[in-house]
């Protein structure tokens, strides 16, 4: 029990403590009198208001620990795949043999490309933001499959769920293609995950944006064969992993928030998109990018910590909501870069990455404030060695967090005390006032 002494009105309340939190409902019994509202928590960006309960991430910031379901991020990433991931993740064990083999024939028998996703897609100009394009490539599966709508049962909901997981890489390298100009590539369902993606995504066409050397580096032979190069698959199977999940994050709780209207699926997981998309979440692979280029030069780094310090603009890819240490994710990622990087040639951007770390983690400012290197700081250095451009770094993020958006819906439609999102606000506007005559 909290005991509370209001020192306004000199009344004692008693409120429930359990699993370490008060129901923030218990506090508008505290009120000044009959009329008052009662005592409400004022908390913008939610920083400390727990919304539901969930079994999915485990993630201790002070200590730097991610677990799926239990299972540390490291073994995760040294012995699982993707698809075994976001199997567990759904249904909550490891699958074992038999059960992968059946998992990922139905993803495969999702991979169905919608008759009318070309069309879709084409319609954008080339020009396009890619992110852009998988938001309302997302929000048009719920135009494409009405039966999302009415969904009742977890069974139902599952074919969904694995539509989505099926289907999100193939918007996704369908809107990179759009912006080349290049025809689409269908996916191969017997493929390793990053292999199919890679396949998606760099098969060549007769398109003249590709080059023989771009070939080579990513091991491709000739027009007609394409072979995705084992390591790079392997290290985007590895990033994929990592993006996952990741508890309440932004596009997360926007994804909860949609679904807690009734709203379908597609519709939910589209505005997890346009969430992610901004640089301070998702887009942050690719404003770490911009940064290291506008920087240049390893001898341009201490002016340029000096004008973040002096609050012009921020360290990208540095600092976290939960993180108050090294994210763990972080360091898987630097690792997959150096074998990455052995197969690609050295990003030359990477010296700049390495120095900027170093005065981060000794430089007072920083340190004060607990800010460490989150997961986006080198995976975009990854993906530029593959040869994607800057702007598809929030669309790879997004296909990695799938999974996790799917499964915080299906456990949310699950969930007993399940809500409608709606929070309050402190309205500060206007008292009443009388609308004039002569408007
Ligand atoms: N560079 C410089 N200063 C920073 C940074 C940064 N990257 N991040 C936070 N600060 C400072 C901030 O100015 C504030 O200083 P002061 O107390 O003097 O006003 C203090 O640290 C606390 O910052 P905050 O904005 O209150 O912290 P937050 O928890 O709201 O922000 C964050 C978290 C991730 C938005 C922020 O650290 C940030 O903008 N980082 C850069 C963007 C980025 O890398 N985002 C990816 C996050 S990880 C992947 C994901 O989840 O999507």
């Amino acid at each position: 029990m909290l005991s509370i002494t209001d020192t306004r009105t000199g009344k004692q309340y008693e409120i429930k403590v359990e699993e370490g939190v008060i129901r923030a409902a218990d506090l508008r019994a505290i009120k000044t009198d009959q009329a008052d509202q009662g005592l409400l928590a004022f908390d913008p960006g939610l920083t400390s208001t727990a919304v539901c309960h969930s079994t999915i991430t485990f993630i201790d910031g002070e200590a730097g620990i991610l677990r799926y379901r239990g299972y540390p991020i490291e073994q995760i990433a040294e012995k699982s795949t993707y698809e075994a991931v976001a199997y567990l993740l759904l249904f909550g064990e490891l699958p074992d043999v038999a059960q992968l083999a059946t998992w990922k024939a139905s993803l495969g028998a999702e991979m169905t490309v919608p008759e009318q996703l070309p069309r879709f897609m084409d319609a954008f100009p080339q020009t396009a933001n890619p992110m852009s394009m998988l938001m309302s490539a997302a929000a048009a599966l719920s135009a494409i499959y009405p039966d999302a709508r009415t969904v009742a049962t977890q069974e139902e909901r599952l074919v969904h769920a694995r539509r989505l997981i099926a289907q999100m890489p193939i918007l996704a390298a369908y809107a990179f293609r759009r912006t080349r100009g290049q025809s689409y590539v269908n996916p191969d369902p017997s493929a390793t995950f990053g292999a199919n993606m890679l396949r998606m995504f760099f098969k060549p066409d007769n398109s003249p944006n590709f080059g023989a050397s771009m070939l080579r580096r990513l091991g491709g032979k000739n027009d007609e064969e394409y072979v995705p190069n084992p390591v790079l698959a392997h290290a985007l199977d590895i990033l994929f992993m990592l993006h996952e999940d990741h508890e309440q994050n932004c596009s997360t709780s926007t994804v909860r928030g949609v679904a807690s209207s009734g709203a379908d699926p597609y519709a939910a997981i589209a505005a997890g998109v346009g969430a992610l998309s901004g640089p301070l979440h998702g887009g942050a692979n690719e404003a770490v990018l911009r940064m290291l280029r506008e920087i240049g030069t390893i001898d341009h780094i201490p002016a340029f910590i000096e004008r973040v310090k002096a609050g012009d603009g921020r360290l990208m890819g540095f600092g976290h909501r939960v993180y108050k240490t090294y994210d763990p994710r972080a360091k898987i990622v630097k690792h997959t870069a150096d074998a990455v990087f052995k197969v690609t040639g050295m990003n030359p951007l990477l010296d700049i990455a390495v120095e900027l770390e170093r005065i981060a983690l000794t430089d007072e400012y920083f340190l004060k404030r607990r800010l460490y290197p989150n997961v986006d700081f080198y995976s975009g250095l990854i993906y530029e060695a593959m040869g994607l451009p800057v702007e598809m770094f929030p669309v790879m993020f997004a296909i990695g967090r799938t999974p996790g958006w799917v499964a915080h819906w299906l456990e949310f439609e699950q969930d007993k005390e399940k809500k409608l999102m709606r929070p309050l606000q402190l309205y500060t506007g206007y008292d009443r006032r009388d609308y004039p005559e002569s408007r």
